[in-house]
């Protein structure tokens, strides 16, 4: 894996299966990443561009995006936009990715247009301090090398762009809602990343299921998490997600859950995923646990 300061950690957010929380958990984690002193850079894959305006941007205005980065091949420094937030930054989409598939079709390497834009963020110069707007403003000088995590936010189907995602990605982190039939596609996902690590990214890994919107009142969410369990054992997390209207407010202010509601369920699940990941990955440091300001 790469990591350990000499590059980021590249997580991809995949689940085939719309709605079941990779963009909540994407913008969430990230945000409780950054939080903690991670810098973080969420960049978003999904022409409905719902990361980027989560945190606060609106995709219609952005002056460019991953389709830019994609199809024209615009250096991934250039695209980097604050957040807002300390130390997180956005690679925003927009509605013109939805166009990117078919734009790149007869493009040799099309599955790797986004591991190739990745690769100047996983050589090794140190970060000008200031982050986004300095890293955009130097321009070809030099990109934006420091952030510690970027996290992929992918749309809902195993296409194109979620191939770009998985070839670009150290690890994948799978949202599963606790719902019936949550199992269904897990099979067929896990078959996609088995045949993406043979045939186009060798050091792919399923880093982990999250178990999202879980409601504690009824006796399915529960089963749901045990059969989950049972099938994928180690690797579920042990942080659950819990069903929170907070957390799906959020998403309309632009912020993410530890700025609008930090003492929430949600907030409280989402830094306890955020915990257990960079426990996981060998970077926690006297990381506290107070999700509030
Ligand atoms: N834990 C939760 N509790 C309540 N609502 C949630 C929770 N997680 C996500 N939501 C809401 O459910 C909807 C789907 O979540 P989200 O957009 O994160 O899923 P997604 O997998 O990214 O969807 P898509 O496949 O369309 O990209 C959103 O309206 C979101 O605000
Ligand atoms: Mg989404």
């Amino acid at each position: 894996m790469t990591g350990g300061g000499r590059g980021p950690i590249v997580y991809a957010l995949a689940n085939q299966k719309g709605g079941v929380g990779k963009t909540t958990t994407a913008v969430n984690v990230g945000a409780c990443l950054a939080r903690w002193g991670q810098r973080v850079l969420v960049l978003d894959i999904d022409p409905q561009a719902n990361a980027t305006s989560s945190l606060g941007l609106d995709k219609q205005a952005v002056p460019l995006s991953t389709y830019d980065v994609l199809v024209r091949e615009v250096p991934l420094v250039r695209v980097i936009q604050p957040s807002g937030r300390e130390r997180l930054d956005v690679i925003p989409a927009s509605p013109a990715l939805a166009g990117a598939t078919v734009e790149l079709v007869n493009q040799p390497r099309r599955e790797y247009c986004l591991h190739q834009a990745l690769a100047a963020l996983r050589s090794s110069n140190p970060v000008p301090e200031s982050g986004a707007e300095k890293a955009a403003s130097t321009g070809s000088k030099g990109p934006d090398t420091g952030y510690d995590y970027v996290l992929i936010d992918c749309p809902p189907s195993l296409g194109l762009l979620t191939i770009n995602a998985l070839t670009a990605t150290d690890g994948v982190i799978v949202p599963v809602q606790c719902e019936y039939l949550a199992l269904e596609g897990l099979s067929q996902l896990a078959r996609a990343i088995e045949l993406v690590r043979r045939s186009l990214n060798p050091t792919l890994r399923l880093r982990g299921l999250v178990m999202t919107m879980f409601d504690s009142r009824t006796i399915l969410a529960k089963q749901v998490v045990e059969e989950v369990q049972q099938h994928f054992p180690g690797r579920v997390f042990d942080a659950i997600i819990p069903r929170s209207v907070r957390l799906s407010e959020a998403p309309s202010y632009g912020e993410p859950i530890i700025d609008y509601a930090p003492r929430s369920a949600g907030a409280l699940a989402y830094a306890a995923l955020a915990r257990e990941l960079l426990m996981g990955d060998g970077r926690l440091q006297l990381v506290s646990m107070t999700v509030g300001r």
